[in-house]
């Protein structure tokens, strides 16, 4: 079958088999009858908008469709549990509609609740993981059932345990996230700072323009958003940079906990601008192009092919490193035949 509808990217690719499941049980009857097939590998999918299959996958793609959605509330919280399978966006509209605050920044980003925890996703200057007070996961090989705490998930930017020891490992079967009915609004972050008497709902609101301002809707245009992460560079290495270019974008990111002095701060340098100063904005390599108003972003002009994808990033990649010498990273994930691969 064609994993084309399966990833926002739209790449034409197919795989053995696509399983879909809506609940721990029939997850683990669908994986234990191909695990031992050696020659099969799998892949847990939940809305594919982080995914880029450049190949023919020679294995079983699983997708969660674990539905569902309770909530509690106390004096001063909103407890929310919510099966991996939801629509993250959907989700998120929901809680606004029922003034359950505190996803108002995270609106309109694709994908489902279960992946949201593994690369901690966030915009406009809240994370998911401080919203996060547990994630509930089976283990692959056992179908031990495990809660990961807050703490557990070892968050960080666009990172967590997920992607590291426990990868490949788990399935999420469901995100428990708990909202203060006190805090304070985020509008710190680019054009929100504008807002007068912000709201929940405004934020909410203005999050979702300016998102369809910069980003290309994958349903008109494939892509996954973001295609690196921004990189964090010493104070050292942006200094370098910034004695030529005076005004290049920069947020601190965090000081040594010994020693606060400047140089061991940490910095941040939006790969946007580093993409767009190596001249790659609005470029098109064959059937791929760097996003004209947003240029961390690479779309699919139809018909475009993994090694499309894979030759523009990695020129990317190579001319950013000659002009500044830093190394982007993906932020997405790409798939070969037998699983992740790496540029
Ligand atoms: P998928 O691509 O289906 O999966 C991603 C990874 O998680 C894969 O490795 C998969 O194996 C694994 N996985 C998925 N579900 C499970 C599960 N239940 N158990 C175990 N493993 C699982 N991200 C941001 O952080 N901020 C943004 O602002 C943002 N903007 C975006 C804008 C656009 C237009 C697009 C297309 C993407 C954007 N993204 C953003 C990236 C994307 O939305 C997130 O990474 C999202 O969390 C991916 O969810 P998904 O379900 O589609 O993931
Ligand atoms: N910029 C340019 N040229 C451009 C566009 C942007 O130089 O053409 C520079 C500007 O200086 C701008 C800066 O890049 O201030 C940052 O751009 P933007 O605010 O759009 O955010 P970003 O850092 O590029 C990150 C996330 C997005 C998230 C936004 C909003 C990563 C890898 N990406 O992008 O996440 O939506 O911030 O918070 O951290 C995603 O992960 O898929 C994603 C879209």
């Amino acid at each position: 079958p064609s994993l084309q509808s399966y990833s926002t990217f739209g790449l034409s690719a197919s795989c053995d088999s696509i399983e879909l499941f809506t609940d721990v049980s029939s997850f683990l009857s669908i994986y234990n009858s191909i695990k031992n097939r050696t020659d099969n590998a799998i892949y847990i999918l939940g809305g594919g908008s982080n995914s880029i299959f450049t190949n023919d996958f020679d294995g079983t793609v699983l997708v969660n469709e674990i539905k569902g959605i309770s909530h509690f509330d106390t004096e001063s919280h909103h407890f929310l549990r919510v099966g991996a399978g939801e629509n993250w966006h959907d989700f998120v509209t929901l809680c606004m509609n029922e003034k359950w605050y505190g996803f108002e920044n995270l609106a309109l980003i694709p994908g489902s609740v279960g992946a949201c925890p593994i690369q901690n996703i966030g915009a406009y200057g809240v994370e998911v993981n401080t919203l996060i007070e547990k994630v509930e996961c089976v283990f692959l090989k056992t179908g031990e059932q495990v809660v990961l705490s807050n703490e557990d998930c070892q968050f960080g930017y666009r990172d967590s345990v997920i992607k590291h020891e426990l990868a490949n490992k788990v399935l999420i079967t469901h995100v428990n996230f708990k909202l203060p009915k006190h805090y304070e609004l985020e509008t710190s972050y680019g054009e929100l700072a504008a807002l007068s008497e912000p709201t929940p709902e405004k934020i909410y609101s203005k999050v979702i323009e300016i998102r369809k301002s910069k980003l290309p809707d994958p349903a008109e245009l494939g892509n996954a958003g973001s295609f690196f992460k921004n990189p964090v560079v010493s104070q050292a290495v942006y200094q370098g940079i910034a004695q030529e270019y005076d005004s290049v974008p920069h947020f601190v990111v965090s000081g040594s906990t010994e020693l606060s002095s400047i140089e061991n701060e940490q910095i941040k340098i939006p790969a946007a601008w580093l993409i767009d100063q190596a001249g790659f904005k609005g470029k098109t390599l064959n059937k791929v192009r760097c996003h004209p108003t947003q240029p961390l972003v690479l779309t699919n002009l139809g018909g475009a092919t993994g090694s499309d994808v894979i030759t523009m990033a990695k020129d990317i990649i190579a001319s950013v490193h000659e002009k500044f010498g830093i190394q982007l990273e993906p932020e997405v994930r790409l798939l070969g035949n037998k699983g992740l691969i790496s540029l």
